[in-house]
C-alpha cells in the first residue's frame, strides 16, 4: 500500500472565462471541479496506474467534506482528519481566447495541536499496513514548518519508505531527517542548497549536496527529465534522464505525475534508472491534460522509448 500525505487539501476550481478582464462581470463557458493539493494529485495518478493508495491529510467545513467525496466519487480511497477550520478553495480562471491564466489560492484552514496530534496518529495507524509513505506540498496554517521532518522521524521504526516534494523551510527541515528520498524542482533544489546552479555540473554536484544534508537517494525534475543520485545495489550512482520537451498544454501538475510514476514503479519493485524512466514518462504525459494528477496508462507506455536514461561518472567532490 502507499499512502500520500496532503495537509493542505483543497479544491481546485478551474472557470473558462473568455476575453476575461478586470473590473468586468463575466459568465464561464465551462468549468470544473476537482479535489486538489499536491498529494491528492499523486494519489490520483497512483489510482490510474492501478496502484494501491490512501489519500490522508486534513480536511475541514462543508469544503473538507466535497474534498472527501470528490475522492470517494474517483474510487481513490481517502481517511483524512476532520478539522475544524474550512479547507481551501483554489481558482484558476482560464482565458481561452488569449491562453493566460489567472489562479487565487486561498489562505487555508488554521490546524490546531490536537487535531495535529490525532493526524501523526493516524498516519502512524495507517504506516503500519504501508511500503511507503509520500509527502507533498505546502502546509497549513499553524503547522509548524519541521512537521514533515517529525512525521518521517516517527516513521523510521516501521519499514516504509519515505518521500517528500516540497519547498522551503519544510523541505530544509525534512532532509535533515534523513528521508528515503526527496525530488524537488529546479527552483526548490537551488533554495535548498543555497546557491543557483548555472550548468549541468552545478546540477549534477546539487544532487550530491542533497545526499550530504540528510536524504538517501535525491531527485531533481528539470524541465527535460530529471538528475538523481539513487541507490543501486546499495552504491549512490548518478544519473541524467532526457525527453525531449513536449509543447505543454497544462505543465502544472507534472512533478506530481513524475512523482506518482516514480512511486509507481518502486512499489513495483522496478531497477531504480527504470523507476526515473517511468517517472520522467509520466511527467510528460501529463503536460498533454488540463487536470492535475490526469494521465493516459496507453500514453505514458508510448513515450517509454522516448525518453533516454544515461548513468553519469562521478561528479567531483562535493565542495
Ligand atoms: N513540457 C514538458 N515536456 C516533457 N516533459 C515535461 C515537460 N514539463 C515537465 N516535464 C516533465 O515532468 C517532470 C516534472 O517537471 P517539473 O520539474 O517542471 O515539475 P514541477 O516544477 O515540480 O511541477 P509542479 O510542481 O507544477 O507539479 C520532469 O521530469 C519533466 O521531464
Ligand atoms: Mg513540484
Amino acid at each position: 500500500m502507499i499512502i500520500t500525505v496532503t495537509l493542505n487539501a483543497a479544491i481546485d476550481k478551474s472557470l473558462s472565462v473568455p476575453s476575461f478582464r478586470l473590473g468586468r462581470r463575466h459568465r464561464t463557458v465551462d468549468q470544473t471541479t476537482m479535489a486538489g493539493g499536491k498529494g491528492v494529485n499523486v494519489a490520483r495518478t497512483l489510482k490510474t496506474l492501478g496502484q494501491p493508495v490512501i489519500a490522508t491529510g486534513f480536511a475541514g467545513g462543508p469544503t473538507g467534506t466535497r474534498i472527501v467525496e470528490q475522492l470517494t466519487a474517483e474510487s481513490i480511497l481517502n481517511d483524512f482528519v476532520r478539522i475544524r477550520e474550512e479547507s481551501r478553495t483554489n481558482t484558476a480562471v482560464y482565458d481561452p481566447t488569449n491562453g493566460q491564466q489567472t489562479e487565487i489560492n486561498e489562505r487555508g484552514p488554521a490546524v490546531s495541536s490536537t487535531e495535529l496530534e490525532l493526524f501523526r496518529d493516524k498516519l502512524l495507524y495507517l504506516a503500519r499496513g504501508a511500503d511507503i509513505v509520500a509527502f507533498a506540498g505546502s502546509l497549513p496554517r499553524g503547522v509548524d514548518t519541521d512537521i514533515y521532518a517529525g512525521l518521517i522521524r516517527d516513521l523510521r521504526s516501521s519499514d516504509v519508505m519515505t518521500i517528500v516534494d516540497t519547498d522551503g523551510d519544510p523541505l530544509r527541515h525534512a532532509v535533515r531527517a534523513e528521508p528515503d528520498v526527496i525530488s524537488p524542482n529546479i527552483l526548490e533544489a537551488e533554495e535548498l542548497v543555497g546557491h543557483e546552479f548555472n550548468d549541468e555540473e552545478d546540477r549534477v554536484i546539487a544532487v550530491r549536496e542533497m545526499l550530504a544534508l540528510g536524504s538517501r537517494e535525491a531527485i531533481m525534475t528539470v524541465p527535460d527529465g530529471c538528475v538523481a543520485c539513487v541507490l543501486v545495489d546499495a552504491v549512490p550512482t548518478l544519473f541524467r534522464v532526457m525527453i525531449e520537451p513536449r509543447e505543454a498544454v497544462a505543465p502544472v501538475g507534472a512533478g506530481d505525475a513524475f512523482l506518482a510514476g516514480y512511486v509507481a514503479a518502486r512499489y513495483e519493485g522496478r531497477a531504480p534508472s527504470e523507476c526515473l524512466r517511468f517517472g520522467v514518462a509520466c511527467g510528460a504525459e501529463s503536460t498533454s491534460r488540463l487536470g492535475a494528477g490526469l494521465v493516459d496508462p496507453r500514453e505514458i507506455d508510448k513515450l517509454m522509448g522516448d525518453v533516454e536514461v544515461r548513468e553519469l561518472a562521478e561528479p567531483a567532490e562535493v565542495p
